[in-house]
């Protein structure tokens, strides 16, 4: 673990520890205030973050930008991540060995940042952080406490883009964390 982020980011430039690595153009490390209250973890980059290196600026990313702004959260203030920092090809989702790879630079980044809130988009993020007992339907919109920090998650947002039931849950879910927030 490196306690400065310039080491970190240094640490993952040339990665070569999983099969994501063929394929990248770009490492997608993570974006936002790095020392924010509330922090976003999501799957893995798509083709629009792959080209960018910045997460969630696809189309999933902007109807995730929509939440924030009628909720007032300001994406400039809180950190976003995924759980692996280059693109399944395809879109699939990460495999375990794949994630296993990527893990710790997103632990040393959660160490870093210090978030109080966590929110968990989806359920890749949910079983890689919390644990593969946990199933997104079931977790979603429940407080979550782990050593110190507490979880909300909630549905992966290009899940909203093929279901408008989940919109209304995602944004409930986000109202909550915001609503805590205020309380913090
Ligand atoms: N989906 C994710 O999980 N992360 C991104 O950065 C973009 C889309």
């Amino acid at each position: 673990m490196y306690d400065k982020w310039e080491e970190l980011e240094n640490s993952i430039i040339n990665c070569n520890k999983c099969k994501l690595c063929n394929k990248r153009k770009n490492i997608v490390f993570g974006t936002g205030k790095k020392d924010a209250d509330l922090m976003f973890i999501g799957e893995g980059p798509g083709a629009d973050e792959d080209i960018q290196g910045i997460p969630f600026v696809g189309k999933a990313g902007k109807l995730m930008n929509m939440a924030f702004d009628g909720l007032g959260i300001n994406r400039d203030e809180v950190y976003i991540a995924n759980i692996v920092k280059c693109r399944p090809p395809g879109n699939r989702n990460p495999e375990e060995d794949e994630a296993e790879a990527c893990l710790n630079y997103l632990r040393n980044q959660v160490m870093l940042v210090k978030p109080k809130i966590i929110v968990l988009l989806g359920s890749v993020a949910l079983k890689n952080i919390l644990g593969k007992e946990y199933g997104i339907t079931g977790a979603r919109g429940n407080w979550i406490e782990k050593k110190g920090i507490l979880y909300m998650p909630t549905w992966h947002p290009a899940a909203l883009l093929r279901d408008e039931n989940k919109k209304i849950e995602f944004w409930k879910d986000l109202k909550l964390v915001k609503e805590k927030m205020q309380t913090m």
